[in-house]
């Protein structure tokens, strides 16, 4: 696997690779790998011959507040475990190569950007679609793998993708879990033993809302009982649990089509978001 850090070098090798007659992936990750990234590396061999991973943590998503100095950091560790995994080109760069001085723009996706996450994390959104348009500009991949945990993100990556024409078909991969159900997160990491006891209830809370919307349940009820499950497990605080459509992120008051549940709770200082998806049952009653 060839380690890049700067943009000419990577636009030689992504070239070499295309015009050797192979498809190129990206798949960019902040680093702290897990499985759930390793999976994404896999699904990315599947579907193209040249699997490039970008490693960077991208301070322009980390509000003033946040953990971008802690972020878990291992650039070695990572390298291995994308080797094993059948990755073809690591690209990580400098924020300097990212940000050089004078860098102006900001790319926002209106409306999405706001919702659940936007709202605890004003200006988290315009970080990420700003890197990552960044990267599709320096990788130039022809398809890119996300992550099904984070369903905003993703969301917010398709309209920006559709929204600039851009020339890159953005896939998505299931998100990853603990025996006890709990969404692989770099951020795990933060979790002491006790919290990790307690964080398994978010998973749970999570399932047991969406089987009990899908089978008619007032969705009102169900968010509020997942919310009452989160906190007398031991969550600190549930910052939102939310029924919305898909791809719009609005919220939905009855099941009358395919949905998301999506949930953000705090324990101590680490803050968990995880997802699922909500059908409507055929014999269940959604009025
Ligand atoms: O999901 C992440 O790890 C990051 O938000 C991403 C997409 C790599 C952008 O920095």
């Amino acid at each position: 696997m060839a380690l890049v850090r700067d943009v000419a070098e990577l636009r030689l090798q992504v070239a070499a690779a295309r015009a050797a007659g192979k498809r190129i992936a990206l798949v960019p990750t902040m680093g702290a790998l897990h499985q759930g990234h390793l999976s994404l590396v896999a699904l990315a061999r599947a579907n193209a011959g040249f699997v490039v991973a970008s490693l960077f943590v991208n301070p322009a998503q980390f509000g003033p507040n946040e953990d971008f100095a802690r972020y878990p950091r291992d650039e070695k560790r990572d390298r291995d475990l994308l080797q094993q995994a059948g990755c073809d080109l690591l690209f990580a760069p400098s924020v300097a190569t990212v940000y050089p001085a004078g860098f102006r723009t900001q790319v926002t996706v209106a409306d999405l950007s706001e919702r659940l996450e936007g709202k605890a994390r004003p200006g988290h959104f315009a970080g990420v679609a700003t890197v990552v348009t960044k990267l599709f500009g320096m990788v130039q991949p022809d398809v890119a793998i996300f992550g099904e945990k984070d369903w905003q993100q993703l969301a917010i990556i398709r309209q920006l993708t559709a929204d600039l024409n851009l020339a890159v078909e953005i896939r998505s991969g299931p998100t990853v879990r603990e025996a006890d159900g709990l969404a692989m997160s770099s951020r795990n990491a933060y979790l002491t033993p006790t919290e990790r006891e307690v964080a398994g209830a978010l998973p749970d809370a999570l399932a047991k809302a969406a089987a009990a919307i899908a089978s008619g349940r007032e969705v009102s009820d169900a968010l509020a009982e997942a919310e009452r499950a989160m906190r007398t497990a031991g969550f600190t605080a549930v910052d939102y649990v939310a029924l919305v459509d898909p791809e719009t992120l609005a919220p939905l008051l009855v099941l009358d089509r395919p949905a998301r549940l999506l949930a953000a709770a705090r324990l101590g200082t680490t803050r968990l978001i995880d997802n699922l998806e909500v059908r409507p049952e055929p014999d269940g009653c959604h009025e």
